[in-house]
């Protein structure tokens, strides 16, 4: 480029749902370095701080090429001064300072480990790490007594931090699908969550399941579960019944993120191709077989394109989405409705092309959602 001539600046929308975010987008380097920082008040239980770097590291990735200087990132939103200065340091120096600090402190490392096991939160991790407790090993010789999802979180510790593939996820929906279509024929099952996004991995495999027969779904989890456990395939399951026809939202009610659908966390047991067993073997002696995460969820079909939405995510996609609505529209939009208060009244919809449209948006794909 000539000098002297100011370097292009880029524009971007300040909401991440008015634009399209890829995976993994140019700017990797900064974006894994603003993701290490999000991840680190996640886990210190700052949501303020984690959500302001998860909204530059989106905005970041939204970019459609790669950032030279912080010159050319002047008048974006999304980036505070302290997403500029980590920037800044890594355009400089390839890479940050606090970031580098941040992953080798020994409170980061066993945050990341304890939080690893399934049915581990935040808070839980950091009451044992305030007990001296930083690894698996003095976990199991502390003498807590962990529930039944955290001892199946110890169990699968290994199986359930390594990515599931996109043949996996693949190979568990054949099984999935096999499941519900026997036990409720003309039941639907899709691919929610990141797969739905084109990630080519993922930390679990996500489903929504649905008939057009409204009614016909209710109670489907625990007939699902039955099936695949008569197959030998569950290794671990924790329904949840629907509870929002006991307590829909409305005007006033308060809105919670958690939706209100018949849901199962489960792990199931991935049964693998004999040759890859074979390839695999020399390394790990292992089993024949290999634990998943599985999340399914139920939704009746005439709230299903708010479910699909909803778990289709990204996390960051959908608060997003929901912040636009209140903020820019006078509206409530959860996993099961959207609700106008100018008007007073739900705005229905059978497809996520119309929610886009009912909150004034361009419609984003799912391969677009990954903010
Ligand atoms: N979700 C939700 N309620 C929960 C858990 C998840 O609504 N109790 C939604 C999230 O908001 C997200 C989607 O389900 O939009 C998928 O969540 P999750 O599986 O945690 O994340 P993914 O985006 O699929 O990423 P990963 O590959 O890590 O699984
Ligand atoms: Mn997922
Ligand atoms: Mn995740
Ligand atoms: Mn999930």
């Amino acid at each position: 480029e000539q000098q002297g001539v100011e370097a292009p600046v880029f524009s971007a929308a300040s909401y991440a749902c008015q634009r399209s975010t890829p995976q993994p987008g140019h700017n990797t380097l900064l974006t894994d370095s603003l993701a290490v920082l999000a991840e680190s008040a996640e886990l210190n239980g700052d949501e303020g701080r984690a959500v302001a770097f998860r909204r530059s590291e989106a905005l970041l990735r939204s970019l459609d090429r790669r950032v030279q200087g912080v010159a050319e990132l002047r008048g974006l939103p999304c980036l505070g001064e302290h997403s500029r200065r980590v920037i800044q340091d890594v355009l400089d120096n390839g890479k940050s300072s606090e970031v580098e600090e941040t992953k080798s402190s020994s409170r980061y490392k066993a945050m990341k480990v304890l939080t690893g096991i399934f049915g581990v939160g935040v808070k839980t991790a950091k009451r044992w790490f305030t007990e001296g407790i930083c690894s698996l090993a003095q976990l199991e010789t502390s003498g807590h007594t962990l529930n039944p999802a955290q001892q199946a979180g110890l169990k699968y510790y290994a199986d359930l931090n390594q990515p599931v593939t996109r043949d996996e996820a693949d190979a568990i929906s054949v099984t999935v699908e096999e499941a519900v279509c026997s036990v409720l024929p003309g039941a639907q099952v899709t691919l929610a969550g990141g797969f739905r996004r084109g990630k080519t991995s993922g930390h679990d495999v996500d489903f929504l399941i649905t008939h057009p027969d409204e009614g016909k779904e209710e109670g489907l989890v625990h007939k699902v579960t039955a099936c695949l456990e008569s197959r030998g395939v569950l290794l671990y399951h924790q329904t949840t019944r629907n509870t929002y026809q006991e307590s829909p939202e409305g005007a006033g009610r308060p809105r919670s993120n958690m939706d209100r659908f018949e849901r199962c966390f489960s792990i199931l047991k991935l049964v693998q191709d004999p040759v890859q067993v074979e390839a695999d073997q020399t390394d790990s002696g292992c089993r024949p077989w290999r634990a998943v995460r599985v999340d399914l969820v139920v939704s009746p079909i005439s709230q299903f394109a708010f479910a699909l939405l909803g778990w289709t995510g990204s996390k960051l996609f959908e608060r997003e989405m929901r912040r636009w609505a209140v903020h820019e529209k006078s509206m409530s939009l959860s996993s099961h409705a959207l609700y106008d208060n100018n008007q007073k009244r739900y705005l229905t919809a059978s497809s996520e092309e119309e929610i886009f449209a009912h909150l004034g948006l361009e419609y984003v794909s799912p391969s677009g959602r990954n903010a």
